[in-house]
C-alpha cells in the first residue's frame, strides 16, 4: 500500500471510464461516450494540409513551441473567436492541451484545499475530477431547462461558511443535461454575480454545435457581455469539432489572471502539441473551418432527430427528457426511486450502454437520470439501441 498524496487519495475510476471498456466491445450499441463521430473527422483535409506545408513549417510542427501557443494559431484563433463577439483584444488567449487543461490551470490558480467551488448539478465529470484533485469542496446547484436555478444558488451562497472562489458552468449544450441557458437566465446570473467577487468559469466546449440559427444567437458566449463587475474566464475546445486527438483547447481571461495561467502551464507541460497547432492553424486560416462546421451541425442534428423520434416511439411515459438544441446529449429522467446503475446492467446484458446519472452528480449520489449520447453513433443503430434501453427500463420496473 503506497502513501498516496491527500489530493489523489479520493480520486476513483469513474463508472464512465470503466464503461468505456465495455462500450468498445463489439456488438454493444454504445450511447455512453461523449466523443465526436469517428466518421466525421476532416481526415482528407488534414492530409492535404500536412502534405502541402512548406518544409520549414513541417519541421516547426515537430518542435517545442512557445507556452502561450503557436503564434499563427493564436492569431487565427483570435479571429475565429472575434467573429463570435468575444472580447479578444481586451483579454489574453492561451492555447491549452484540451479545455480540460484550461479548467485545471484555473483551479490550480485559485483553489487551496477546502476552498469552495460551485458547480451545476449535473456537471461535466472531467471538471468534477479536476476540482476533487485540488481538494476543493464542491457545492452543486440544480440545473433547470433554462439554466442554473438562481434561487437555490442565492440560498446556497448565503448559507456557506465562506465565499466560493468560483462558479463553473456550461451554458451552451450542456454535458450531460443537454440544455442551453436562456438569455434571461444569463442576464439574471450576471446581475446576481455583480460585485460578489466570485469568478465565473464559462465552459463553452460545444459552442459551434448548435442545430439552428435561433440557437446560434442564444448560444452567444456570456463572456461577450462581461460586465465590469463580474470576472468571466472563458474556455473552449477543438475537441468536439476537429477531434480530441488534437488535444487543443483555449482559455480567454483578463491580463492579471492570464499571467499566472501562463506560468502554471509552463510547469504543467511547457506547451501544447505544436504538431496539431500547426494543423489547426491552417484549418482555420484557410477558411476550411466554416463549411466543415456546417457539415457537422447537419450530421449531428440528424442524429439528434433520430434519437428524439426513437425516444418518443419506445420510452415508457414515465421517462422524461428535453430535446437538445445543440451538442451531443439527451438527459433522461426517471421516477426518483429508479436506479439507473441497475438499469444499465440490464441494458448491457441486452446489448446497449449509456451513462448513469450519479456519474455527473458532484456528490456521486443522485441516480435517477441517465445520459444518452448520439454523437459517435451509426445512424442505423440509434433506433435499435433506444429500443433496447426502453425495454431494459421496463424489465427493471417489473422487478422493482
Ligand atoms: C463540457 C465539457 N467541457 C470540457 C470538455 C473537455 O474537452 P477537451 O479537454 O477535450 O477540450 C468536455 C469533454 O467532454 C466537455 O464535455
Amino acid at each position: 500500500m503506497y502513501a498516496f498524496s491527500k489530493s489523489v487519495e479520493q480520486l476513483r475510476s469513474s463508472e464512465i471510464r470503466d464503461l468505456m471498456k465495455l462500450a468498445t466491445q463489439p456488438g454493444i450499441i454504445s450511447f455512453a461516450g461523449g466523443m465526436p463521430n469517428n466518421d466525421l473527422f476532416p481526415v482528407k483535409e488534414i492530409d492535404e494540409i500536412f502534405n502541402n506545408l512548406p518544409l520549414d513549417i513541417k519541421k516547426t510542427a515537430f518542435q517545442y513551441g512557445p507556452t502561450p501557443g503557436y503564434p499563427p494559431l493564436l492569431q487565427s484563433l483570435k479571429e475565429f473567436l472575434r467573429k463570435k463577439g468575444l472580447p479578444v483584444d481586451d483579454n489574453k488567449l492561451l492555447v491549452t492541451t484540451g479545455s480540460l487543461q484550461a479548467i485545471n490551470i484555473l483551479t490550480k490558480e485559485f483553489i487551496d484545499p477546502g476552498d469552495i467551488v460551485l458547480t451545476e448539478n449535473p456537471s461535466f465529470i472531467g471538471a468534477i475530477s479536476v476540482f476533487k484533485s485540488y481538494q476543493a469542496r464542491m457545492e452543486s446547484i440544480p440545473v433547470n431547462k433554462d439554466g442554473i436555478d438562481i434561487g437555490i444558488l442565492k440560498k446556497k451562497i448565503q448559507l456557506l461558511p465562506k465565499k466560493p472562489k468560483f462558479l463553473y458552468i456550461t451554458p451552451n449544450f450542456h454535458n450531460p443535461a443537454g440544455i442551453t441557458y436562456s438569455k434571461t437566465k444569463r442576464m439574471e446570473l450576471l446581475d446576481y454575480l455583480a460585485d460578489k467577487d466570485i469568478i465565473l468559469i464559462e465552459d463553452d466546449a460545444y459552442n459551434d454545435l448548435y442545430f439552428d440559427d435561433a440557437t446560434k444567437d442564444m448560444a452567444t458566449p456570456m463572456k461577450c457581455d462581461e460586465p465590469d463587475n463580474v470576472t468571466i474566464c472563458y474556455t473552449g475546445s477543438f475537441s468536439k469539432i476537429l477531434g480530441p486527438g488534437f488535444r487543443l483547447g483555449w482559455l480567454l481571461v483578463n491580463n492579471e489572471i492570464y499571467e499566472k495561467c501562463e506560468l502554471i502551464k509552463q510547469a504543467m507541460d511547457a506547451c501544447s502539441p505544436n504538431f496539431t497547432q500547426v494543423l489547426a492553424n491552417e484549418f482555420l486560416s484557410q477558411g476550411k473551418i466554416y463549411p466543415y462546421l456546417d457539415f457537422l451541425r447537419q450530421e449531428y442534428r440528424q442524429r439528434k432527430e433520430m434519437m428524439d423520434n426513437a425516444l418518443k416511439k419506445y420510452m415508457p411515459d414515465y421517462v422524461k427528457w428535453n430535446e437538445p438544441n445543440g451538442g451531443f446529449y439527451f438527459w433522461c429522467e426517471l421516477p426518483a426511486n429508479f436506479d439507473t446503475s441497475e438499469i444499465m446492467k440490464i441494458a448491457i446484458k441486452n446489448g446497449a450502454v449509456f451513462v448513469s446519472g450519479k456519474t455527473f452528480d458532484p456528490a456521486g449520489v443522485k441516480n435517477n437520470n441517465f445520459r444518452l449520447s448520439f454523437s459517435n453513433m451509426d445512424k442505423n443503430e440509434i433506433d435499435k439501441g433506444v429500443k433496447i434501453i426502453s425495454d431494459s427500463i421496463e424489465e427493471y420496473k417489473r422487478e422493482l
